[in-house]
């Protein structure tokens, strides 16, 4: 691993070649996740998607989408994204037709689910006089909205999924109260994969008079095309009543470079809520979409890129492939005496794990034993101890290895019986 420098900077520079030497030196030590084996954190459709991306983010990588004055074509292919997306994921579809849809990109799933609880708040504040918010939502929903919670003080009120890992719709509606400007859904849900029931939650908040953000950053351009080939029939974009507003991200199933995401709000006059400006200072006018100032051109111009690129054909494949994947490796742990499913998954995310009771074997060391055998990384979770698989089309190459060590591996737990010393688990770090 690389020496860190003593605080200072180098007195002389490096000349380019042996700086990017380095960085391959740095990244040896890197999880290569170009052969399928590292699941969750990268999301690979292949080498021509992968030298489009990188030469379209390198195209952009000086651009700066903080004024669209100064760069059009960044104001411009947003707006084509939104566009886009709000066909996918169902804004056509509204009862009103598309006409009030208004959307924006941020940086990530992360900064899409913060914006959807600012705008709440800001919403129940100026609409409902609500001065001390709260949203109600599943334990399965993104750790996002507890940070989001964090930052902007909106009580987060969780409410315990049921077995099969979906929302108790029944039991976040008893959570509901005159302070709650937001009612949270999931397509699908991270830790288990599962799809929520989101007409029953849109209804509920419907009812009740409150927002209802659909989480689908994970799902969002993946689920389109599932349903198109008959993979998925549960309804859950913003074409549901009572959903008003919307996440995909980008950067997972749509296949293109980290740092793109976009949120969708069903009426434009709550779509105001989101950005913020100002002129309260000596520089002119700020307005900003979402968190950040400066906002890098290159994601969008590779978000932009990769969406034209695949089309709409390229993504039905990539979703069948993916299906594919997720299907075989889905059967091969149905199949092994040992480990199961947690949950009932809806697509091509799953967590699985050892059973409880005898036979079953001990969930963390089937996750070093998969790293040993393969080099496989899974994110661990808990509770419960599970394995975390996202599927995406670069897996179906290698998963009937991953299957073949999957039972050899298994076998030799229940044989050893062996217990992982170390019980951490791993989705995000500091
Ligand atoms: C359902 C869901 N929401 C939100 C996020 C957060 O996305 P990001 O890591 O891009 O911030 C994720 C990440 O996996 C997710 O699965």
């Amino acid at each position: 691993m690389a020496e860190f420098a003593d605080n200072r900077i180098p007195a002389h520079g490096m000349d380019a070649a042996a700086v990017l030497a380095r960085l391959d030196e740095f990244a040896a030590d890197d999880r290569d996740w170009r052969g399928g084996r590292v699941f969750s954190l990268v999301y690979d459709a292949g080498d021509d998607v992968r030298d489009l991306l990188t030469r379209a983010a390198a195209r952009y990588a000086a651009e700066n989408a903080l004024n669209t004055m100064a760069f059009p074509s960044l104001g411009w292919m947003q707006h084509d994204i939104v566009t886009i997306t709000t066909g996918l994921l169902g804004g056509d579809r509204r009862p009103g037709g598309s006409s009030g849809v208004r959307g924006y990109l941020t940086s990530g799933g992360t900064e899409s689910l913060l914006q959807a609880t600012k705008t709440a708040r800001d919403w129940g504040r100026a609409e409902r006089g609500v001065d001390h918010p709260n949203m109600v939502l599943a334990t399965s929903a993104h750790a996002a909205f507890a940070k989001a919670s964090h930052y902007f003080d909106v009580e987060s009120r969780r409410v315990p999924v049921r077995p099969d890992g979906s929302a108790d719709v029944d039991a976040m509606a008893d959570a509901v109260d005159d302070r709650t400007v937001l009612v949270v859904g999931s397509a699908p849900s991270y830790p288990q994969g599962v799809i929520d029931p989101i007409p029953e939650l849109g209804a509920l908040a419907a009812e009740r008079g409150v927002l209802c953000h659909v989480d689908a950053c994970l799902g969002g351009f993946i689920l389109p095309f599932l349903g198109t080939l008959g993979h998925v029939t549960k309804p859950w974009d913003l074409s549901v009543p009572g959903v008003t507003s919307i996440s995909a991200d980008l950067h997972k199933y749509g296949y293109a470079s980290k740092g793109v995401s976009v949120i969708l709000y069903g009426d434009k006059e709550l779509a105001r809520f989101q950005p913020f400006v100002t002129t309260d200072w000596l520089g002119g006018l700020y307005g900003s979409p979402s968190m950040a100032g400066t906002r890098p051109g290159g994601p969008i111009a590779a978000g932009w890129a990769v969406l034209h690129h695949l089309g709409a054909d390229g993504y039905l494949r990539l979703a069948a492939d993916a299906h594919r994947a997720a299907s075989v490796l889905r059967a091969c742990i149905e199949a092994t005496p040992g480990i199961g499913l947690r949950g009932v998954p809806d697509a091509t995310v799953f967590a699985f794990g050892g059973t409880d009771g005898p036979g079953g074997v001990d969930t963390f060391a089937l996750g070093d034993a998969l790293a040993e055998r393969g080099g496989w990384f899974f994110d661990r979770q808990t509770p419960p101890d599970s394995l975390h698989a996202t599927v995406h089309a670069g897996h179906a190459a290698v998963v009937e290895d991953l299957c073949a060590d999957l039972a050899a591996a298994t076998a030799e737990l229940a044989r050893t019986g062996a217990r992982a010393a170390d019980r951490g688990t791993t989705y995000g770090t500091v």
